[in-house]
């Protein structure tokens, strides 16, 4: 099924069914009359006193050939509050078998100037569909007509709108794709193609990242018969900007057994999606090149499979990251952050950014502790940390801080290398994941990481998805940017 939505300039073309109005709170109908007939009205009216007008979407078949659907608008509904109501009209429309809707903008009466923008959003990012390997499509095809002449959307709301959404796609596709299609090399030439919107795409090979001395990165990779790539996407969308650009780092585990430390087999499938923080990262820079955001912008990602294997690395193996640190991998499960120790310091060496965000579903233990309703958020800078975390309540994109403190970093230090990958006492699985990455950023920059485990993938819907990859993160950093750094 997919959905068109048709924005009318005037309403020429007179809807002769399925007509979408709002109304007010409680499904106050006083301000209908403009919009419906005498009949209808009244028909409607009696009809309403049999419903439960708590709810937010009553329809009404007033003859054969038309129904009438009243959203009901609470006052000073939020812009999340918004979105979610067009995404449960989406719910709604999914099950009917109508093709063709109109929805009457000049029945809000909310003073939102963008009312019509934020409820088409939230039904657009609850529309999504991954149906790629379906050998029966769903061709269905549903217009959506805006009538009306107010709360239009301005061109540059309406490019914001779909530069945001087709970033959020573009993570939940590479995130749903499955792990034989999806390899480093795969993933790398979608990333390529983002050139097309003038992203600066540089790719690092196996040589290559072996001459920069990346061996903490490449060890996790080296089960598998797929190369492992480092690749940096660079938006410029503020030539006269002499400041440092913000960058984003991306934890691309293409697939994840565990390697040599093999995980259970049980739910192993879902390990696929352990590349979602490099997707968001890369969903992220394509919103920002889409919407042409006046701000420079660094994306860097590490795409490997961490796979068992005649070659794979061992537990007890010592490698030396970028930053010239050793590390004992204890266990090669704990492979996320032996990516990420290369990718974050190449970053800071070689952007000098004015601060860094990594993402990455690196523990099930922030599973355990934040289910799937808020991410983890670790940071060395209570500012940053702040914005994020405002920024998420915001967006609906919630995050929570978690501590870091020396005691914790003190687990994993090693009794033959600079460090150790994993802690075996003191508990803390998450905090002395962060405290381990906190090792390969130096204290000057301001440095954040979300944990979102629990977050990027998901068996049931939310608000704003239909299930399966939800794109978390897009949308959070996008607006962190648009709200402080633009
Ligand atoms: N990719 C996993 C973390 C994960 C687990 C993400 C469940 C999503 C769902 C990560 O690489 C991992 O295996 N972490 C280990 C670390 C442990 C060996 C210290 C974990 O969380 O069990
Ligand atoms: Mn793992
Ligand atoms: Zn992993």
């Amino acid at each position: 099924m997919s959905i068109q939505i048709n924005h009318q300039n005037s309403s020429l073309k007179k809807p002769s069914a399925n007509l979408v109005l709002f109304v007010d709170e409680n499904f106050d109908i006083s301000g209908l009359k403009k919009h419906i007939s005498n009949v209808e009205f009244s028909y409607i009216k009696d009809l309403l006193k049999n419903n439960d007008l708590k709810k937010n979407l009553l329809f009404f078949q007033v003859n054969s050939k038309k129904t009438v659907f009243l959203l009901s608008i609470k006052k000073n509904l939020e812009n999340s509050a918004i979105e979610n109501l067009g995404a449960e009209f989406h719910g709604y429309i999914k099950y009917d078998n109508k093709s063709e809707y109109f929805i009457n903008s000049d029945s809000i009466s909310s003073k939102h100037e963008n009312f019509i923008g934020y409820f088409l959003h939230g039904l657009k990012l609850k529309s999504y569909e991954f149906n790629l390997y379906k050998s029966k499509k769903d061709k269905k095809l549903i217009s959506i007509n805006i009538i009306g002449k107010k709360n239009k959307l301005t061109i540059k709301n309406e490019l914001r709108f779909k530069a945001i959404e087709e970033g959020t796609f573009f993570a939940r596709d590479l995130v749903s794709e499955p792990p034989n299609v999806l390899n480093p090399k795969e993933y790398t030439n979608r990333l390529l193609k983002l050139r097309k919107l003038g992203i600066k795409v540089t790719v690092y090979n196996e040589s290559q990242m072996k001459k920069l001395g990346m061996h903490s990165l490449l060890g996790v990779g080296r089960g598998s018969i797929n190369e492992s790539f480092l690749v940096t996407l660079e938006w410029n969308g503020n030539k006269k900007d002499k400041k440092a650009p913000l960058s984003f780092i991306g934890k691309g585990v293409c697939f994840d057994t565990g390697g040599i430390s093999l995980k259970p087999a049980k739910f192993m499938e879902e390990m696929k999606y352990d590349m979602a923080g490099s997707a968001v990262v890369a969903g992220l820079i394509q919103t920002l090149a889409t919407r042409k955001a006046k701000v420079n912008a660094v994306g860097v990602v590490g795409l490997v499979e961490n796979m068992p294997g005649g070659n794979a690395q061992r537990p007890g193996d010592i490698v030396k990251a970028y930053n010239g640190k050793t590390i004992e991998v204890l266990n090669t499960d704990a492979e996320g952050r032996l990516v990420l120790a290369d990718a974050l310091s190449f970053a800071e060496a070689k952007f000098k950014p004015r601060f860094m965000i990594d993402l990455a579903t690196l523990t099930g233990a922030i599973i355990m502790a934040l289910g799937e309703e808020y991410a983890g958020l670790f940071s060395n800078n209570d500012d940053l940390s702040n914005k994020i975390f405002k920024v998420g309540e915001k967006v609906k994109e919630k995050v929570w801080r978690l501590p870091l403190h020396d005691n914790y970093d003190k687990l994993i230090n090693s009794t033959i290398a600079d460090m150790q990958n994993i802690n075996y006492s003191g508990g803390a699985g998450s905090i002395t994941a962060a405290q381990f990455l906190q090792r390969f950023v130096t204290s000057k920059t301001p440095w954040a990481h979300l944990d979102i485990a629990g977050m990027a993938f998901s068996k049931k819907a939310a608000n704003l998805n239909p299930g399966g990859a939800t794109g978390f993160g897009v949308r959070l950093l996008n607006q962190l940017i648009e709200d402080h750094y633009e």
